[in-house]
């Protein structure tokens, strides 16, 4: 039986888009483990579990159609979250641009917006989960959501800016400091690549509502 090519297992990990010393407040051992063995190792089992999806057939069980499913969905998502997440650091953590427009006038202040993602992340202090800056490409809003179990975020969200709030991400700098981690995220944030996923985003809306 071929293998399909939409699970052809042959997923490979992105470099990190910034040296791992380079980082203010996150150590180059921790960025460096998460890089290596949290997101390395999604990628590693995302291509296993497409391998094992190639094999089902009319007699496979539906109980494990189902469990390889969720699996499926939590290592595609947490590949693709992590690739957002390295992709939105390295930066001087200066908001401007237009994401800084419009989280101003989404929010009232873009102070206001930033309360709103710390809090989200706080809720998931000690716990597991991620913070997400999102862009509804239906709608064009802006979201701040808490994504659990890498699955459960917008059906239709672009991720803008987003913040691993899994342990393993400042475990080892921070112990369950997660209010200095976040402190330490914002300072690295890049928000130019934030306003770059931005503009393509709306272009992919603007694209969806000529067509429709
Ligand atoms: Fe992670």
């Amino acid at each position: 039986m071929p293998t399909p090519a939409a699970l052809a297992g042959k997923h490979a990990p992105l470099p990190l888009p910034f040296k791992p010393s380079a980082l203010n407040g996150i150590s180059e051992r921790m960025i460096g483990s998460h890089w290596e063995n949290n997101y390395g190792g999604a990628v590693k089992n995302l291509n296993k579990t497409e391998l094992e999806l190639a094999k089902i057939g009319a007699d496979t069980p539906p109980f494990v159609v189902a469990a390889l499913r969720d699996k499926e969905l939590a290592f595609r998502n947490s590949k693709a979250l992590h690739e957002a997440y390295f992709g939105n650091l390295g930066g001087d953590g200066k908001r401007s641009g237009a994401i800084d427009t419009a989280l101003g006038e989404a929010y009232g202040t873009t102070a206001r917006w930033e309360e709103h993602f710390r809090a989200t992340a706080l809720g998931l202090a000690g716990g597991s989960g991620w913070v997400m800056l999102g862009y509804e490409l239906d709608t064009g809003a802006l979201r701040t959501v808490g994504v659990g179990n890498h699955t459960q975020s917008l059906a239709v969200g672009v991720p803008l800016l987003v913040l691993d709030m899994y342990e393993h991400a400042y475990h080892i700098d921070y112990g369950a400091a997660a209010a200095k981690y976040v402190d330490a995220f914002f300072a690295n944030a890049n928000w130019d690549e934030a306003n770059q996923r931005l503009a393509r985003a709306q272009q992919a809306t603007a694209a969806w509502r000529a067509a429709t």
